[in-house]
């Protein structure tokens, strides 16, 4: 590493630690001297936000720790105990619980900025899949926090949902049974979801160090999809782009205090306040907002084992959009009949996610059923095929013959 970097250490201590341990040349090449793209836009300071969510989640986690208890006779109480007697407990609990929200609000806009920009496609396929393994370990933290204040909602959803495994042919019981812990979903169970739930934000930390290096090694994409092809093309990521996420992580922090100081509750479940009675099944078992269109998804097909197919299923092509999106362009700016598809596909998702939060009867099952054969449909014959017949607009010869057409072409009326 020493050998490969422009960094000279200006100080005694810093020529002493850059011989024994690199480490300042490393940040110095990595973070503060990385060449970026220089017109990348506020879409692409989504990665810095959500580092920051997984550090926000994190440290309010491990306080929020030492005040809970993981046992189905006291878990509740002591939720309880740190909303009301705590110092500040209030705070810790409802920035946690509404943190999870914006953290999942933060990564879907990440994700479809990258499917609109192309950013799966070759060389990026690698750091796209790493993407969704953090997504899925994401899905998993925070199923099993929810599980962990023991109210109503915590054990009915944990209940629905881990019962889902039981439709695996043969196996499906004593996998349900090996989860629980038991045959019912009870104390081990919230035992080990507690252990789980405090585990794998690190594991996530650790993942995410390696999408960061997936990223570093092809570099940023950008609004054209065009290559960095010089000097001309990038700009040192400090602190051009260090400010602009500052900024930007400025600008999300105001969005999610107005969510925590006006609305901390909005997003939950009322009778997640009520303690979890194993005898009393709620009207309506709904999971939180970020998991309705799979929740739709899961209730479209009539048979339980193809609906957890296809609610797996809905997560796990993403693993293949790099190979079934077959155009050679990258960034939908390029692609114009794409770019009617992927909004479409977009309301799709949120037209999913509100029937999840409907009743599984009448015409909100006949709608989420054709919804569902859309969102497939876009993965496996849409986006397949549209590579194949779409003529895309010519692409600028470079990232910095763009940024100038465009500023002359703002320019223009004013000469
Ligand atoms: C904890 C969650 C995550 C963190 C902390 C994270 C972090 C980052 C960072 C710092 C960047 C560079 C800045 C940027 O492009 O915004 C980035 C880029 C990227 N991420 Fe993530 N990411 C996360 C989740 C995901 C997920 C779930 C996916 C997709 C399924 C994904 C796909 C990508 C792609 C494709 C890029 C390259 C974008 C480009 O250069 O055009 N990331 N990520």
């Amino acid at each position: 590493m020493a050998g490969h970097t422009k960094y000279t250490p200006t100080t005694a201590f810093g020529k002493w630690m850059h011989e024994r341990l690199p480490i300042y040349a490393m940040v110095q090449e990595a973070a503060l001297d990385f060449p970026a793209p220089k017109n990348l836009n506020y879409w692409w300071t989504f990665g810095g936000i959500l580092s920051m969510m997984l550090v926000i989640q994190i440290i309010t986690g491990i306080v929020l720790v030492m005040h809970y208890t993981p046992h189905t006779s006291m878990a509740f109480d002591s939720v309880e105990h740190i909303m009301r007697d705590v110092n500040y407990g209030w705070l810790l609990r409802y920035m946690h619980a509404n943190g999870a929200s914006m953290f999942f609000i933060a990564v879907y806009i990440h994700m479809f900025r990258g499917m609109y920009y192309g950013s799966y496609k070759a060389p990026r396929e690698v750091l796209w899949m790493i993407g969704v393994v953090i997504y899925l370990i994401m899905m998993a933290t925070a199923f099993m926090g929810y599980v962990l204040p023991w109210g109503q909602m915590s054990f009915w959803g944990a209940k629905v949902i881990t019962n889902l495994f039981s439709a695996i042919p043969l196996f499906g019981d004593a996998i349900t049974t090996w989860l629980w812990g038991g045959y019912s979903v009870d104390n081990p169970t919230l035992n080990r979801f507690f252990s789980l739930h405090y585990l794998l934000p690190f594991v996530l930390a650790a993942v995410v160090g390696l999408h960061v290096w997936a990223l570093h090694v092809p570099g940023n994409n950008n609004p054209t999809g065009v290559e960095i092809k010089s000097g001309q093309d990038s700009i040192p990521f400090h602190p051009y782009y260090s400010m602009k996420d500052l900024f930007a992580i400025a600008v999300f922090l105001m969005f999610f205090a107005a969510w925590l100081f006006f609305g901390p509750n909005y997003l939950g479940h009322a009778i997640n306040y009520e303690p979890a009675n194993p005898l009393v099944t709620p009207a309506h078992i709904v999971p939180e907002w970020y998991y309705l269109p799979f929740y739709a998804i899961l209730r479209a097909i009539p048979s339980k084992l193809g609906g957890v197919i296809a609610m797996f299923g809905s997560i796990l092509i993403l693993f293949a959009l790099p190979w079934l999106d077959t155009s050679k362009v990258r960034s939908g700016n390029y692609r114009p009949i794409f770019k009617g598809f992927f909004w479409i596909f977009a309301i799709v998702c949120v037209a999913l996610g509100y029937l999840g939060s409907k009743p599984a009867d009448g015409i909100y099952v006949l709608w989420a059923r054709i919804l569902t054969a859309y969102y497939f449909a876009h993965f496996i014959i849409i986006l397949p095929l549209l590579g194949l017949i779409e003529t895309p607009k010519p692409l600028p010869a470079s990232i910095s013959d763009d940024v100038l057409a465009k500023s002359k072409a703002k320019l223009a009326p004013a000469e």
